[in-house]
């Protein structure tokens, strides 16, 4: 069930220029979707609360999303799960400074506040214990780098493909690489890379996120070699939680429709139309 937590920003760190990496403490006292922010306690007494009501921990999964409060804007904005730190309750996440919302969310300075909900949307299916690859492009590497930390030293091999459009936009690389076999592309088309590497291995399946366009492409290549491949998908979101049918992305079959907040974001590829 996802919950509305007062957050407290506890770092802020420039990634590249416009791409931010924010690090927030939750609130251990659970609040309800839609109510006023309230002021956190001191951190000791928040501890104390969180350890005598909280009897479910957090669980936070790769793949799956927050809707944050961005100061100065109305609709909250969805952002997935970057990492996740159960004991110390710190949620990362790693914001493209796009528009009003994201460029407030990072100007907020550490001790800054602000509601989150969480945990919202479904993760990636991690029923493979065998060969998992995972092919990001641009800010779509954010949620593979939690998805990497959960996997690595878990499967039998890890390997991902790292796709930016330039030097400058880089971020997550050698985090990525420390986690896995990487092949990083930059500039150019990172399913090719993806492409020859499927020429001496396949992988049991495959984990993505990125630029629709890319995904889209890579859906022809895992088709044509029946490697499995699951995809995470970014549609502007309104309530964030299934109601209000904002998020809608075109699928397959007779469903025509289905929301990426409540049915997705990760999507069998198959399921969905990426073109
Ligand atoms: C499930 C999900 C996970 C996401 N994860 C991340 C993440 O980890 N890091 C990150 O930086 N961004 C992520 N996004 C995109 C992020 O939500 C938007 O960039 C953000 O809401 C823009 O808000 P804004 O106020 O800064 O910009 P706005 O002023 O609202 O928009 C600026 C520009 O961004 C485009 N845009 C806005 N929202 C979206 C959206 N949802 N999808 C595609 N384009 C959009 C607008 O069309 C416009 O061109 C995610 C989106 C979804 C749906
Ligand atoms: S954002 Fe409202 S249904 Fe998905």
């Amino acid at each position: 069930m996802p919950r509305d937590y007062a957050a407290r920003l506890v770092s802020n760190e420039r990634l590249t220029e416009d791409v931010a990496d924010l690090r927030f403490e939750l609130a251990g006292q659970p609040k309800t979707a839609g109510t006023e922010p309230r002021a956190l306690p001191e951190p000791g007494r928040e501890q104390a609360l969180h350890t005598l009501f909280n009897h479910n921990p957090l669980t936070l999964r790769p793949g799956q999303f927050a809707h944050l409060a961005a100061p100065g804007v109305f609709l909250r904005r969805p952002i997935s799960i970057a990492g996740f730190d159960p004991a110390a309750n710190l949620v990362r996440f790693i914001i493209r400074l796009v528009g009003e919302g994201t460029r407030n969310l990072a100007m907020l300075k550490p001790g800054g506040t602000t509601k989150i909900l969480l945990p919202l949307g479904n993760p990636f299916p991690l029923d493979s214990s065998g060969d998992i690859w995972l092919v990001g492009g641009g800010l779509g590497v954010a949620p593979l780098l939690y998805l990497a930390k959960t996997l690595s030293g878990t499967v039998r091999g890890l390997r991902s493909f790292l796709g930016f459009g330039d030097e400058r936009s880089v971020f997550g690389a050698q985090e990525m690489n420390e986690l896995s076999e990487m092949t990083l592309d930059i500039g150019g088309f990172i399913t090719d890379r993806v492409t020859g590497a499927l020429t001496s291995k396949r992988p049991d399946v495959i984990f993505s996120c990125g630029p629709k366009p890319m995904m889209g492409a890579l859906k022809k290549i895992c088709a044509a070699r029946r490697v499995p491949l699951y995809v995470s998908l970014e549609e502007r979101m309104g309530c964030g939680v299934g109601a209000c049918l904002v998020c809608s992305c075109a699928v397959h079959g007779t469903a025509g429709y289905r929301r990426v907040c409540r049915d997705g974001p990760v999507f069998g590829a198959e399921e969905v139309v990426l073109s």
